[in-house]
């Protein structure tokens, strides 16, 4: 297999200064954890930021920093703290994450965030140019690149292999058609030989751009653009199934099972987990629960919510909105439910390691998972996987990217709290028969099409795109 070079935003390791000194810990979110899976440290390069801004850094700890990472196979890409605000914080985080996740009214549209995502698109091509070698296979994530295929088309000519994925949603067409640079944008990508999304739905939003924007349409998903052909599809992206359906005989998970154990006493357990972010529907789970404790006063003090959110994106100022209207309802329910002996919702505001959060999946009888929108969501996935027994019962969004895979999961419609609440009441009382039938379906699904599938389709379905463009030339 061709030596490959991910480029991704963060690399798999984010770098936090502390007083004591440099701490590497694992980068948030599903992209990081679930392309950890597939990278080889000793061939691959992972070309990325390391989480922090160049000017805290001084010049040894830089040095000795960058030492540990290529080590690892990490080449950094390290960005001033001006770039991470325009770039970062700016035009990833307040203009595209919020058009491609449905919140246009948070989107900010401001031409110097865009100059700066276009220079640091530039910055990480350089990078890349610097660390390729002739028949590498270039992988490039997420929509904090998007220029990045046609920049890198540009310097290394229609020889290189480049292909593309996007983590979130690709926007139906009357969204995206708001962004000043929306051109520009779908450009980029076409820079790729094969451009991947975790559905058909965004495939489809993708090529109805393409068509508006450019004039060009595809056929079968294949679009003919300056001399070359790019591919377009789906690649929904998968877990690592054994990781968690073997975590529960891991002596540090069995450590935190006695813990947690100990800690919820007998009460069932309703389990949330996202990063603090808006796009999860956090507000809306919320308001499903209290109206459940309402609805059905037999609950109180029977069951509890744990609710992990991962501080995220802190410095953008919908996020610091979000966790202030988070931190009022769950005190709200708190106080208004809770007794001496039973607090409603117990809140961990902050990210837990792998050992912890494998416990978690391990006792909760059910999972609530009720984005807004969401890309693919992976924790809904892990949760089933850890389900060895076939007990426990996933209440999933119709809108999350992974419910096309999930349908025996409770499906509901994030926005429609009384449903959501009625979910909770059916999941607490379906009989195991029920929950084993659905989870077996599901864990079945899960093993077919996990991580290393997803990798090694998109890989195999880029070099069968470059056999379309060698017999082209
Ligand atoms: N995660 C974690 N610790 C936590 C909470 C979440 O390691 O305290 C991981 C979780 O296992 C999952 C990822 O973060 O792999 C979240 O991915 P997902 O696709 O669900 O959402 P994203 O954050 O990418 O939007
Ligand atoms: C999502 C995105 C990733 C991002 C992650 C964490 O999974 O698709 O690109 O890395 O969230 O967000 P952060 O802004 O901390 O990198």
């Amino acid at each position: 297999m061709a030596r490959l070079v991910v480029v991704a935003n963060r690399l798999p390791v984010s770098v936090i200064k502390r007083k004591d000194g440099l701490r590497v810990s694992s980068s948030p979110g599903g992209l990081a954890s679930g392309l950890s899976a597939c990278f080889r440290p000793e061939s691959d390069r992972w070309v990325g930021w390391p989480g922090i801004a160049a000017e805290r850094l001084s010049m040894a700890e830089r040095e000795s920093l960058e030492g540990r990472l290529r080590r690892r196979g990490h080449c950094p890409v390290f960005l001033s703290q001006e770039e991470v605000e325009r770039y970062y914080l700016g035009f990833s985080n307040r203009t595209l994450w919020p058009l491609a996740h449905y919140f246009p009214q948070y989107a900010v549209y401001d031409r110097s965030l865009w100059e700066a995502y276009r220079r640091v698109n530039q910055r990480f091509a350089e990078t890349v140019v610097e660390v390729v070698e002739p028949g590498d296979t270039i992988w490039v994530h997420d929509y904090q690149l998007m220029l990045l295929p046609g920049m890198l088309r540009q310097r290394l000519g229609t020889d290189a292999t480049i292909g593309f994925f996007l983590h979130i949603p690709f926007p139906s067409f009357e969204v995206f058609r708001t962004l000043p640079w929306r051109r520009e944008m779908v450009e980029g990508l076409m820079g790729a030989d094969l451009v991947g999304f975790h559905t058909y739905d965004d495939a489809l939003h993708f090529l109805e751009s393409v068509r508006r924007l450019t004039g060009a349409s595809d056929n079968v998903g294949r679009i003919t653009w300056e001399g070359r052909v790019v591919t377009v599809d789906a690649f929904p992206m998968g877990i690592d199934v054994d990781r968690y359906a073997g975590a529960s005989q891991l002596p540090e998970v069995e450590e935190q099972l006695r813990r947690v154990r100990q800690q919820l006493g007998a009460t069932r357990v309703v389990l949330s987990v996202d990063r603090l972010d808006y796009s999860k529907g956090i507000p809306q789970r919320l308001e499903a629960f209290e109206l459940f404790l309402e609805r059905h006063p037999q609950y109180r003090e029977r069951v509890t919510m744990v609710m992990v959110a991962v501080p995220s994106r802190t410095e953008v100022p919908a996020y610091q909105a979000l966790k202030r209207e988070v931190d009022e309802r769950i005190s709200r329910i708190n106080g208004r439910y809770g007794t001496l002996g039973w607090m409603p919702i117990r809140y961990l505001y902050r990210s837990l390691p792998f050992a912890a959060l494998a416990a978690l999946y391990h006792v909760a009888d059910v999972a609530l998972v009720t984005p807004l929108r969401d890309g693919m969501n992976l924790v809904c996935k892990e949760f089933v996987a850890s389900k060895r027994d076939g007990r426990g019962v996933l209440i999933l969004s119709e809108m999350a990217g992974a419910a096309k895979q999930l349908p025996e999961a409770l499906l509901v419609n994030p926005h429609n709290v009384e449903q959501m609440a009625a979910a909770l009441d059916e999941a607490l009382s379906m009989s195991e028969d029920d929950q084993r039938a659905r989870n077996r379906l599901m864990q079945q699904r899960l093993r077919q099409y996990d991580v290393d599938w997803w990798a090694t389709t998109f890989l195999r379905r880029l070099e069968e795109a470059r056999g379309v463009q060698r017999a082209l030339a």
